[in-house]
């Protein structure tokens, strides 16, 4: 195996640590490690003296204010989002969905319907079920078929009279196949159709842009993008404001109030009620800023090239891969072995890979399958962890026989 060296790798110490009590870190996509650059941004922020945002007049909440209000800025730069205002903070993708299925709840009519992709997360399924259920409205799939593939280019077969927003990876936490999506959402919009993006995935491995995308709603979160837990991103097209309602209430979201009655502000702040999660959102700009000094070609070639490794080997000892990946994970399974199993034997041997459904239960009862091994790559992975992996999966299946 050629020998693939991460240039980034010394600018994550987490992966040194982890290193040094003989763990490798192969599951990036449940939550990357983090580089210095945002470490520092964090701990600088704390030792300067903190603030609340927006509500004081005094130089700290200046300070603070203008800091968050940058970060917003950068997070519409590095989306390539029109303006600002279109970037609402959240806690994460799983929060910016919850959001849009109370805000946009008073587009739907009893009897209207929402087209998801058969394999997508329980964060991209479960808020839009449970909006279906208080609304009376249908939940459509797209289905997978028996290799875990959906045919995207007849996607749209599925837009009817009654559909009223679809919601859609680009890549799967689980398949690791990349779609293009952008001839779909042309047509969604042709048909007035709401277009949500989960990039949870898609963003850490492709420069996610709005616009080039055409949709009207991507949200992200930080932790798999190597900066803080608690901070997401929602963006929503500025021409789609207007159909969102508040879904939570209280400090710094209205205009105003009486006993009575109150005013939501417009976005983004209508949208982020109560103190937000500052320190975060100010480490996951400069996390931004970094990766915005990256090299993206590069990183791409490297996370290929390590992922080209992976397939081969995973092939070359006949296990069964889910679905046709081609981009940053593989999930797979061994014949005649649970995953479960095969997961502890790796996790014993200090290799940290997810064993399990990969929160997409109903995926793996379209597939049969009781679950699946998943190993998957971030730029600072080296072929080192791939051999490492290979050793103990060779190992594993050694007991295991
Ligand atoms: C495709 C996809 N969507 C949504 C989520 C949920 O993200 P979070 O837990 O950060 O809210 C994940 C997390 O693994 C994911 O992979």
């Amino acid at each position: 195996m050629q020998q693939l060296h991460s240039p980034w790798r010394h600018l994550f110490p987490g992966i040194q640590q982890l290193n040094d009590t003989g763990q490798v870190w192969l599951d990036s996509a449940a939550t990357a490690q983090k580089p210095q650059a945002m470490l520092d941004a964090l701990l600088q922020y704390y030792q300067q003296g903190v603030a609340n945002v927006h509500r004081a007049q005094h130089q700290p909440g200046e300070r603070a204010t203008l800091a968050f209000e940058q970060a917003r800025q950068l997070a519409a730069h590095w989306l390539n989002a029109s303006n600002s205002d279109c970037i609402i903070f959240t806690k994460g993708t799983t929060e910016g969905i919850n959001l849009l299925s109370h805000a946009l709840a008073g587009q739907f009519n009893a009897g209207d319907e929402i087209l998801l992709s058969g394999y997508e997360h329980h964060a991209n399924l479960l808020p839009w079920q449970q909006l279906a259920q208080r609304q009376q409205l249908q939940l459509k799939i797209l289905p997978v078929d028996n290799h875990g593939t959906i045919e995207i280019a007849y996607a749209a077969d599925y837009f009817n009279s009654r559909t009223r927003l679809l919601a859609i990876s680009p890549l799967s936490n689980v398949l690791g196949q990349l779609h293009y999506l952008q001839p779909l959402f042309a047509q969604a919009r042709a048909q007035s159709i709401i277009t949500v993006v989960d990039g949870a995935q898609y963003a850490v491995h492709r420069q996610p842009d709005v616009q080039q995308l055409d949709c009207d709603f991507f949200v992200c979160s930080s932790h798999k993008l190597y900066g803080p837990d608690g901070v997401g991103l929602l963006y929503a097209h500025p021409k789609q404001h207007a159909l969102m309602q508040p879904w939570q209430w209280g400090g710094e979201m209205i205009e105003y109030c009486t006993y009575q009655s109150a005013q939501a502000r417009a976005l983004p702040l209508g949208f982020e009620a109560g103190t937000p999660s500052i320190a975060n959102v100010i480490a996951f700009a400069a996390t931004l800023e970094w990766l915005l000094s990256l090299d993206k070609t590069a990183v791409q070639a490297h996370e290929q090239a390590l992922f080209m490794q992976l397939q081969q080997g995973l092939a070359e000892r006949n296990m069964q891969i889910v679905g046709q990946p081609d981009t940053a994970l593989i999930s797979f399974n061994a014949p005649e072995v649970h995953p479960a199993d095969l997961a502890h034997l790796l996790s014993e041997q200090g290799i940290a890979v997810r064993g399990g459904q990969h929160c997409a239960m109903p995926l793996f009862q379209q597939l049969g399958l009781p679950g699946a091994v998943r190993v998957s790559l971030a730029l600072y992975n080296d072929s080192s962890d791939i051999q490492a992996f290979f050793q103990a999966l060779d190992k594993a299946l050694e007991i295991l026989a």
